[in-house]
């Protein structure tokens, strides 16, 4: 039997040490140390000893490409992420919170595969047989070379793939699993680190493309460990509200693709549908009716702009410290436009509760969203409306002038199929007074800003 030592692990970084640290010295997070036990690092590692590649070093020019590189899913939008579709023998992680639709969408995945030919392998380590076939016949799935597999050992995981050698393996959940050649339990660093880098000899030695499902903690860390994202070649986030029904794939690694790719889902009852028009979810009849504190910007989420309403509130406040809610934008970026807006329009907000929401529950951290985000505030305090027909575009200085933004072609142009008379973008980004079908209104400071809009209600 191996000698057993244990180790002290961060939980967070997977920074290592022989003793308990409150602070890990690595990423500086506390009481994230857990002790784990495993093998002596003497003893040859059995995975690690079976992959053992003997290729030898090949000139660029000798090296072959295959043919079929690329396991198209058929579901458009999550292709577009993919760059294409999976690559073969590439290790993806999908990651999100519970129950926001990762094993619903890798379930039709593997169908889509499944009906293009390819032998399929569904590791289910957190349900059972008849849990997955109930969701299967929700979403339609009817396959021959579809394979359930409820298991959590990762030997057996491994010797199933060697049996049944499938062209695509899905691990749900990787923190459900374990593997023999780890003391500690299933779901900590060396477990998840351990069984991954078993999975990935498999996926690059047996050219089977591997997709592990990870979940994500409260604080928005893959649970346990950054570990995994290093490892793996492709890293996609399912993000959303899952009180609403709609879900955004986004890559944030890709070995094989862009990462500013995002796609967008709507839950229905069977299954994860893709939208191809997100405007449509975005911005509904309400929004194109004016209303005080309401504004529409577009950001550029990936290659693909979004347009996206904010709606603020302002109101005097009951509490010695006025309230600043925020929802779906960091709230110092609310702080930084509320002392802009006072220091350089001259708009006290010391004694008003500021509520700022952006709708349809997706998160907007582009700074080009600033001053969409002013105008609805200015607009709410001072109780005039932006019209409708105006799409908002720019970043603020802190001192009060509008910067210039990145893709505003692209950005204008989602504003003309939607169907916009006007834009206000920032002065620097040198566009000529007409778009398309768009005026342009160009600002140099806020208070322009502030000042077109509310001529732009005059002349409406
Ligand atoms: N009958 C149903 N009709 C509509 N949506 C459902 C139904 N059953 C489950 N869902 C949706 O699926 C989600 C769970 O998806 P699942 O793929 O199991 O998530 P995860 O694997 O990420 O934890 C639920 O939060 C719910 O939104
Ligand atoms: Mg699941």
């Amino acid at each position: 039997m191996a000698k057993v030592k244990s180790k002290w692990i961060c939980q967070e970084c997977g920074y290592e040490s022989s003793g308990y640290l409150g602070k890990c010295p690595e990423c500086g997070s506390w009481g994230s140390l857990v002790e784990e036990v495993m093998y002596d690092a003497k003893m040859p590692n059995a995975a690690a000893q079976e992959f053992i590649n003997n290729e030898k070093p090949a000139l660029l020019k000798d090296i072959h490409i295959g043919e079929d590189v690329r396991l198209k899913t058929n579901i458009s939008e999550l292709d577009r992420i993919l760059g294409g579709g999976f690559v073969q023998g590439s290790l993806v992680l999908l990651a999100g919170d519970p129950g926001i639709g990762k094993s619903t969408i890798t379930l039709q995945t593997c169908g889509q595969l499944c009906k293009s030919g390819k032998k399929v392998l569904y590791v289910s380590a957190e349900e059972s047989s008849s849990q997955i076939k109930i969701r299967a016949e929700r979403l339609n799935i009817v396959s021959d070379n579809l394979y359930i597999y409820p298991q959590t050992n990762m030997e057996n995981i491994k010797s199933q793939i060697e049996e049944i050698s499938p062209d695509f393996v899905v691990i749900d959940s990787i923190q459900a699993i374990y593997s023999n050649l780890v003391a500690s339990s299933a779901g900590s660093v060396s477990q998840i680190r351990e069984c991954t880098n078993i999975l990935m000899h498999i996926a690059k030695s047996k050219n089977i493309t591997t997709v592990v499902i990870g979940h994500v903690t409260k604080d928005g860390n893959i649970a346990g460990p950054k570990v995994l994202e290093h490892m793996v070649d492709t890293v996609i986030y399912f993000e959303g509200d899952k009180y609403k029904s709609y879900r955004m794939l986004r890559s944030m690694k890709n070995r094989f693709g862009n990462t500013s790719e995002v796609g967008i889902f709507e839950m229905k009852s069977d299954g994860l549908h893709e939208v191809i028009n997100p405007n449509e979810l975005f911005l509904n009849e309400r929004s194109r009716i004016a209303a005080p504190g309401s504004a529409i910007i577009v950001t550029n989420e990936g290659t693909r702009p979004l347009m996206v309403e904010i709606q603020a509130l302002v109101g005097s406040t009951s509490y010695a410290s006025p309230r600043r809610v925020t929802n779906g934008i960091d709230l110092s970026r609310l702080h930084q436009i509320l002392a802009v807006l006072e220091k350089r329009v001259g708009l006290d907000f010391s004694k008003q509760d500021v509520y700022v929401n952006v709708m349809g529950g997706i998160d907007v951290d582009e700074p080009s969203a600033d001053l969409g985000i002013a105008l609805a505030i200015a607009t709410c305090a001072r109780d005039v409306v932006v019209d409708p027909q105006t799409v908002i575009i720019g970043e603020i200085g802190l001192s009060g002038e509008i910067y210039p933004v990145n893709n505003i072609e692209k950005r204008l142009n989602e504003a003309v199929i939607s169907g916009f008379k006007k834009a206000i973008i920032p002065y620097g980004n040198n566009l000529p007074n007409s778009y398309e079908d768009l005026e342009i209104i160009k600002v140099k400071k806020i208070i322009d800003a502030i000042v077109s809009c509310v001529s732009a209600i005059k002349e409406a």
